[in-house]
């Protein structure tokens, strides 16, 4: 039985991936301090697999707790490294924090795999490492434009410390995660007010928002709307077991897109959230949001031919799993 490190497994993203790695036959270790995700996510992990899963409470930028991890968990055979903050608004308020977390979980971890031997790591990475793309859909070639944000910025960085370290990666790219486990036993646990598209729709359908503010239709789009590529979380997790094999097996540096490769409205995103739930969300045209890129998707041909992965949700379902984790959590 391989087993995994997995850093900010009891995240929002790491959560679904953990399910997924046991499915697929792994030993995951979470290694999570819980500073912007529940103890739920733990316990809901245990009822959909229905069994214990270890968790170690370590904060990842402190080398000590980190040596003690490494230490007596044995032989590890990869990291999947999830921890990190991921608040862009906040990382523009409190640049410091961003680079001190992020930057400093990543240089901690590759040092103790040094030190230990371990050679394989995922890192969890996003396609804000492009900025606003040339050529769309955008590939893995792409070159990356200054960053919007810091967030986007530590991004940058740690894809640039996994090229210059001897570890073997999978820098997997993330287009805009959405939606939840069918089970609703697993979701987003953050304390960040939401920002992001799809748990603010959810918000208005529940009442805790009037209305949502549609930033800007004035783009160069068909409905003027901005466009990003929508990836249910459940095919986002099964990504990084592939990638976890897949580096196993071929050693060396890769990146890949992760996404559906299908660009997708603002306004559509809200229909199709309103179809499949059978409910109307109120919303306004506002201001373009600074930052916003126009539009952005992925190209997925490189992760489908060399993971043999492909998504196999579609956008309806991730948001009802999206509506139906808001009534729950
Ligand atoms: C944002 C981050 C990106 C990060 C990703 C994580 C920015 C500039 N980028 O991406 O770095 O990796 O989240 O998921 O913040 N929208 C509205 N009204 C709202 C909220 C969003 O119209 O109240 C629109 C946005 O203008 C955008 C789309 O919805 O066109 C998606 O926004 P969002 O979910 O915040 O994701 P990104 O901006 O793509």
């Amino acid at each position: 039985m391989r087993k995994i490190l997995v850093t900010g497994g009891a995240g929002y993203i790491g959560s679904h991936t953990i399910v997924e790695l046991i499915t697929a036959g792994y030993t995951p270790i979470i290694v999570d301090n819980l500073c912007n995700t529940s103890h739920k996510n733990i316990d809901g992990i245990e009822s959909i697999i229905d069994a214990k899963v270890k968790w170690r409470n370590a904060d990842c930028t402190n080398k000590y707790a980190m040596d003690k991890v490494f230490s007596e968990e044995g032989k590890i055979d990869g990291i999947i490294h999830f921890a990190a903050h991921k608040s862009v608004e906040e990382s523009v308020k409190n640049p410091q924090k961003y680079y001190d977390n992020n930057i400093g979980s990543l240089k901690v971890v590759l040092k103790c795999m040094q030190e230990n031997e371990v050679k394989n790591i995922i890192f969890s990475s996003s396609c804000t490492v492009y900025g606003m793309p040339d050529v769309l859909p955008v590939d893995e070639n792409a070159p990356f434009k200054k960053a919007e944000s810091p967030y986007g910025e530590t991004k940058q960085i740690c894809e640039e410390m996994l090229k210059s370290d001897n570890c073997n990666s999978v820098a997997l790219r993330y287009f805009n995660p959405i939606g939840s486990h069918p089970t609703t036993l697993i979701g987003d646990c953050s304390a960040d007010r939401p920002s992001n598209l799809v748990p603010i729709i959810a918000e208005c359908a529940i009442g805790k928002r009037e209305y949502i503010t549609i930033f800007g239709d004035d783009y160069n789009t068909p409905d003027g709307t901005c466009i990003r590529d929508y990836i249910h979380v459940v095919d986002l997790a099964k990504s990084h077991v592939k990638a976890m094999e897949f580096l196993i097996k071929n050693r060396g540096k890769h990146a890949f897109n992760v996404g559906t490769g299908i660009g997708v409205s603002v306004l559509e995103a809200v229909k199709a959230f309103e179809k499949i739930n059978n409910l109307k969300i109120n919303y306004s045209i506002g201001p373009r949001r600074s930052g916003d890129i126009e539009e952005i998707y992925a190209n997925v041909n490189l992760v489908n031919i060399k993971l043999d992965w492909e998504p196999k949700e579609i956008l309806e379902k991730a948001m009802k799993s999206a509506w139906d984790w808001e009534k729950k959590k």
